[in-house]
């Protein structure tokens, strides 16, 4: 079924709990232009605000999860414009989803493509996904997270030759440096994307929530501060129904069966 009329992007249900939004302008290899972003940012904040969904499955197409940024919208900017308008600045509403976001790239993730990518919570990657930050070559660097997320992701040596050099990586270095989760067979991407997400809509909805949060926090806090902030996170799981129904279904031997209460 498809949810909301977009231009730029397809939204479904393939499974239930899981939403997928499919990138759709194949022609420019789904270049990010802004009306592209901000059907994206009301297809997932809708989402978030749904019930009955529990996680988001973001895809492209099989030749690009997105090549980038729209170098032809973006070729004519100045730095006032750029500057008064926070150019960009709304990509970072992607951040602010909770529930978890799981892109499943096939093909070119490059620049603000492969930004958008590391600004989900998993990556599973075909085996003909390619990643880079070619940025360098317009004469720009990347301006949403490549040469934050990216040195986060892989380390600094990787993250600086892609940033200064541009050169692309395949499936299987991204999943040796850490980049993705996952290389899957060839053309399955998306079904598995969609099975991580089933998998997620079948545990504890608010034990989710406080999981994303807690790894999200370890980017922005001091081991100390983290893991404090993870056993207050902790603490709070049991005021939750659901933590009495899966530990009372451990020790009673049967699934548990949760509420999201
Ligand atoms: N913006 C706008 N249009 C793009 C695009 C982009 N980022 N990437 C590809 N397209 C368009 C091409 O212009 C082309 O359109 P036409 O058919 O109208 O000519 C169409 O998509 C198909 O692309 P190609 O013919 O180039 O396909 P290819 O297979 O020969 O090459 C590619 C594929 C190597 C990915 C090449 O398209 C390419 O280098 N794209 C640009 C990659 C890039 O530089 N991305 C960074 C953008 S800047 C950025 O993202 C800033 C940021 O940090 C936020």
């Amino acid at each position: 079924a498809s949810i909301g009329s977009y231009e730029n992007i397809l939204v479904s249900q393939p499974a239930s709990g899981v939403t997928l939004i499919t990138l759709n302008r194949p022609k420019a290899l789904n270049a990010l232009n802004s009306a592209l972003f901000r059907e994206l940012n009301d297809a997932t904040e809708a989402a978030d605000a749904d019930p009955s969904v529990s996680a988001i499955v973001l895809t492209g197409s099989e030749k690009a999860f997105a090549a980038g940024a729209d170098i032809k919208e973006m070729k004519d900017v100045e730095y006032a414009h750029a500057y008064k308008t926070n150019f960009l600045g709304h990509w970072t509403k992607l951040t602010t989803i909770k529930k978890p976001i799981i892109a499943a790239v096939s093909g070119f993730a490059l620049g603000g493509g492969c930004e958008l990518a590391m600004m989900c919570d998993i990556i599973l990657a075909a085996p003909t996904a390619q990643f880079g930050q070619p940025e360098i070559n317009l004469g720009v660097i990347p301006g949403a997270g490549g040469t934050q997320r990216l040195t986060k992701a892989v380390g600094k040596s990787v993250a600086m030759e892609m940033n200064l050099t541009g050169r692309f990586i395949g499936a299987d270095e991204a999943a040796q440096r850490g980049l993705v989760s996952r290389v899957v067979t060839e053309g399955s991407v998306v079904d598995e994307a969609v099975k991580v997400g089933s998998i997620i809509a079948k545990k504890s909805q608010i034990a989710i929530q406080a999981a994303k949060e807690g790894v999200n926090a370890s980017f922005e806090l001091s081991l100390q501060e983290g893991t404090r902030f993870e056993r207050r996170l902790f603490h709070s799981l049991f005021a939750t129904k659901d933590q009495k129904e899966g530990m009372a279904a451990f020790a009673e031997k049967r699934k548990p069966s949760f509420k999201n209460e």
